[in-house]
């Protein structure tokens, strides 16, 4: 991709259009000109928000992942030597568990940062568990899974036809009868947390070093999504932005999506602590079972 003048400062002065061009309503599911996952800061900062036990920013805090996990091998009845895949699976933190349950685990994640450490982990802790650095939307397996994993609302990040893909290829990568669970966030998430806000840090989750940030967030009623955009100026007037999608669901729409795309939903809770399912709950935890064609 061609990369734009992206600096502030133009010829000694401000450049305006490129701060009026940074609140304009971005195209649907706007993609990021500036690597995310994978830069090397903010996937470090990433990485210590996953680890950190109690955060439940980038992952969920360790208590609950506990939960999901002693809830998930016992509700899908996951038997020693279960071949599972985690996807999304950032430094391990579910891989790891569900190993220690005896399971034959796949992990795969598209950060280097989160791949190499999950590597280390279990090579210290003599777990055997595979982890693999790809994009998921460009794995190619058959009928190879008991359980397919995609959780902390990932799901809702994909363009709906991202998303059609990664049905298609889970679908695929599952054995009959196998199981594909995953969580997403719904409207009543995002209700009060619209932001137009600004800040300077010295250094921080965008930047080591001082930064200022504009942050702002769009909707688009029709489609369902919300864009949080996080535009990062540094003392040059490099400008870069972020922008972070969700696409929010109703029980209904993943009902029928899930429908159409050859999966039985099997369960819908709150949570995938398998908590009971409420009209205003913040999210869904689905599990669907792959329908044999
Ligand atoms: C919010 S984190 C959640 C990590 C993990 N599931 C957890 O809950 O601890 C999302 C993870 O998905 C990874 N990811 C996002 N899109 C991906 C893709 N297309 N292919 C592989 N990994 C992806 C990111 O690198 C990141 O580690």
């Amino acid at each position: 991709m061609m990369k734009r003048n992206k600096n502030l400062i133009l010829n000694d002065n401000i450049n305006m259009e490129l701060l009026l061009n940074s609140q304009k309503k971005p195209d649907l599911y706007a993609a990021n000109e500036e690597p995310f996952w994978d830069d090397p800061h903010i996937s470090q900062q990433m990485l210590e928000a996953h680890l950190n036990p109690a955060w439940d920013a980038a992952s969920y805090n360790h208590k609950t992942i506990d939960q999901i996990v002693e809830w998930m091998v016992k509700y899908l009845d996951l038997k020693e030597n279960a071949k599972i895949l985690d996807l999304g699976c950032g430094p391990g933190l579910y891989c790891t568990r569900f190993s220690r349950h005896g399971l034959d685990v796949v992990g795969m994640d598209y950060s280097r940062n989160s791949i190499s450490y999950a590597k280390k982990y279990a090579e210290t802790n003599c777990l055997n568990i595979q982890y693999i650095y790809q994009d998921y939307l460009t794995m190619d397996y058959s009928c190879e899974f008991d359980a397919i994993f995609l959780i902390y609302c990932d799901f809702g990040a994909l363009s709906d036809c991202r998303r059609d893909l990664l049905l298609q290829k889970i679908q695929k990568a599952l054995k009959p009868d196998g199981i594909f669970v995953f969580d997403v966030f719904t409207r009543f998430n995002w209700e009060q947390q619209s932001m137009r806000n600004w800040y300077v840090s010295e250094a921080g989750f965008w930047r080591p070093y001082p930064h200022l940030v504009l942050e702002q967030t769009f909707h688009y009623e029709e489609e369902n999504v919300f864009l949080n955009q996080y535009t990062v100026i540094d003392s040059g007037g490099e400008v870069s932005a972020y922008n972070l999608s969700d696409h929010y669901y109703s029980k209904q729409d993943i009902l029928q999506l899930m429908k159409e795309h050859g999966y039985q939903v099997q369960d819908v809770w709150s949570n995938l602590t398998g908590k009971d399912y409420a009209e205003n709950t913040k999210c869904l935890g689905v599990a669907s079972k792959k329908l044999v064609k």
